[in-house]
């Protein structure tokens, strides 16, 4: 169990923390190179945007496809939708081939989030009850055609009885069977092909939806933002994840405020990974933008010029991509190397 009042701002500015053994500290995945502090680097050339997301190659895919990644939190209002679609639309942006699945059935709301409420004519109930084909229920994205979201089901309609991780699985594997059943590999053309990239975007909470949205699930991103209740979320989330055999799981911190953490009001990144023991894919700041962006149904990653939220996206997006993962900085140990120093090394 996470002793969570150990690690209140104001209390962990030092690298040597002592951390209480938690049950997920068995991960397979290397992290040691996140647990110390890193020094400031003065001979390192300025980081400059395309120097930082390294615009002029693209992403070498790693891993079998379709990577099948469950976007979760716990928590509620931590950002799971948020995340699914910025990180959807840059992985399509990045010429993946990608569908969305919105799991959170109850309250679905990734169509809003992505401006395609209007075009969801069909949904999997609709697929299971024999109405329509599995093409017909995946709406295609205007903007980047291998970009395609599936909802389980209209917002006011009722699921049909016994619907869960086996149902899920069937669409998972009936989305890896479609076209010639090759996967695309990053070439981002369109047409009914295997996806590189399935995203779930999971319910909030731990009960039967958050159940049926990991069971197809081959690795998670974990999304949660620096406050303790977030925090003791992920952590029973984590166990949960592997208790049903998903090992690779990386987290995304969101909402962090450079200034909270500064004036030691909030935790800084590299508390939270130290507690939570997770690869970590990025680091998301607070931003209004991504409220407007929410509102106007038009992911921030496609926003001209770019946003800090907006970039810090698409940098976890290029993780994904190649299984990697970032180091956390304390912000009072940060070298000063300007607008970009927030992302880490
Ligand atoms: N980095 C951020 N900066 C500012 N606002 C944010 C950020 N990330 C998310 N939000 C806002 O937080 C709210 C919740 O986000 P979102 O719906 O993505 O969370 P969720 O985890 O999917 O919620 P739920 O558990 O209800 O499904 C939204 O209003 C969103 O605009
Ligand atoms: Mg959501």
């Amino acid at each position: 169990m996470l002793s969570l009042h150990h690690h209140l701002p104001g209390t962990t500015t030092n690298a040597n923390l002592q951390f209480p053994p938690t049950t997920h500290l068995r991960h397979s995945t290397p992290f040691p190179k996140t647990l110390t502090l890193i020094p400031p680097k003065p001979h390192l050339p300025p980081l400059t945007p395309k120097a930082l997301l390294q615009w002029n190659r693209k992403p070498q895919l790693s891993g079998e496809t379709p990577r099948v990644v469950v976007v979760t939190s716990g928590k509620g209002g931590v950002g799971k939708t948020t995340t699914t679609a910025n990180i959807g639309l840059s992985l399509a942006r990045l010429g993946f081939s990608v569908v969305a699945i919105d799991a959170d059935v109850g309250l679905r709301n990734l169509d809003l989030l992505l401006g395609l409420e209007n075009r969801v004519n069909y949904t999997v109930v609709e697929v299971l009850n024999g109405e329509c084909r599995l093409d017909q229920a995946l709406v295609r994205d205007k903007r980047w055609s291998n970009f395609e979201l599936l909802c389980i089901s209209k917002p006011r309609s009722k699921l049909p009885i016994g619907f869960g991780g086996k149902a899920l699985t069937w669409l998972v594997e009936a989305l890896k069977a479609r076209g010639d059943g090759t996967s695309g590999n990053g070439n981002g053309s369109t047409g009914s092909r295997s996806p590189d990239f399935i995203l779930i975007d999971c319910p909030a909470g731990i009960d039967a939806g958050f159940i049926t949205a990991i069971t197809p699930a081959n690795e998670a991103v974990l999304i949660t933002t620096p406050d303790i209740t977030a925090l003791r979320d992920a952590d029973r989330v984590t166990g949960l994840l592997e208790c049903d055999g998903i090992r690779d799981i990386k987290m995304i911190v969101n909402r962090v405020r450079t200034d909270m953490i500064k004036g030691e009001d909030m935790m800084s990144v590299l508390d939270v990974q130290e507690m939570l023991g997770l690869p970590l894919l990025g680091a998301i700041p607070e931003d209004s933008e991504v409220i407007r962006s929410t509102n106007r149904g038009y992911p921030l990653v496609l926003n001209k010029p770019p946003t800090l939220a907006g970039l810090a996206f698409e940098q976890a997006a290029w993780r994904l991509v190649e299984q990697d993962s970032m180091q956390a900085v304390m912000v009072e140990e940060e070298p000063k190397r300007g607008f970009f120093s927030f992302f880490g090394g």
